[in-house]
């Protein structure tokens, strides 16, 4: 299962070498990291290129976790390479969505605000309690490190997209606080709320691991697919 070879779109960020760590522990085949050109310089093992077209015999499929930008650009490159790719790069606005859309006609694509199985998960909670509890008001709140560029995260977006999508009501109604702390990985906080109690789903990220090992799985679920537009639930109903 772990044989497809990996290339990392944004090898140097925090993401991608978070990555790259775990993919040593757990031996998955991590083969291309790609990022900007003056950030070609290591000694790992490992070859780096600024363009993922320049080494196509080296890497069956791609992770993505750059900028909205970069990553359009790369799966324009998987397209004319035929090759497969998992996304978890966030802050895509509506047209860049419908341009990942249109590649998944030709490329297997899998996009995922959040990589980890425990939001994911939890997302599957919100959407029931947003039925049976149809009455309550629902809010989000979301804390990440100040050098997160987009607001609000993509996985508080998703948390409203399920609220809305389960009680048939708009997205903007959803109210989405952000906070931005020194250091914070990801705090996720849905609160629904009547007049007489309160919940709250409360999702804390201690560091990235989670999330590269959902990049991880996702990359060689992907692999095994047809071309098409994929989420991370589709991968979860799959293998549960
Ligand atoms: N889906 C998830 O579970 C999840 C989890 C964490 C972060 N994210 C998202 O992933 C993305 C990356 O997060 P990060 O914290 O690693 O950011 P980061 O800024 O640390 O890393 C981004 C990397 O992309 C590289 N990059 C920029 N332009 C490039 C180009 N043209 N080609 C190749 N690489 C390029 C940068 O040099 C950098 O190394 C963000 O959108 C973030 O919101 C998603």
């Amino acid at each position: 299962m772990k044989n497809s070879k990996i290339a990392i779109n944004g090898f140097f960020g925090r993401m991608g070498q978070a990555i790259y760590e775990l993919s040593l522990e757990q031996k998955f085949n991590v083969t291309l990291g790609v990022d900007k050109k003056d950030k070609l310089q290591s000694d790992l093992n490992l070859k780096l290129s600024d363009n993922l077209s320049e080494h196509p015999e080296l890497f069956d499929v791609v992770i993505d976790f750059s900028l909205p930008e970069p990553c359009l650009n790369a799966v324009q490159e998987c397209q004319m390479l035929n090759k497969p790719i998992t996304i978890g790069t966030t802050g895509f606005n509506s047209e860049q969505k419908e341009i990942l859309v249109e590649a998944s006609k030709d490329i297997a694509l899998l996009l995922a605000p959040n990589m980890s199985i425990g939001v994911n998960a939890t997302l599957r909670s919100i959407s029931e309690l947003s039925k049976l509890l149809s009455k309550y008001e629902v809010s989000i709140e979301e804390t990440h490190h100040k050098n997160k560029l987009d607001s609000p995260s993509g996985t508080a977006l998703k948390i409203a997209e399920v609220i809305a999508k389960s009680r048939q009501s708009n997205l903007s109604d959803i109210k989405i606080e952000s906070f931005r702390e020194e250091g914070e990985v990801g705090i996720h906080k849905t609160v629904f709320k009547s007049p007489d109690d309160e919940i709250i789903l409360y999702h804390n990220a201690y560091n990235r691991k989670i999330f590269a090992q959902g990049a991880l799985d996702t990359s060689q679920w992907i692999s095994n697919q047809s071309s098409g537009f994929y989420t991370y639930e589709n991968y979860l109903e799959d293998i549960s």
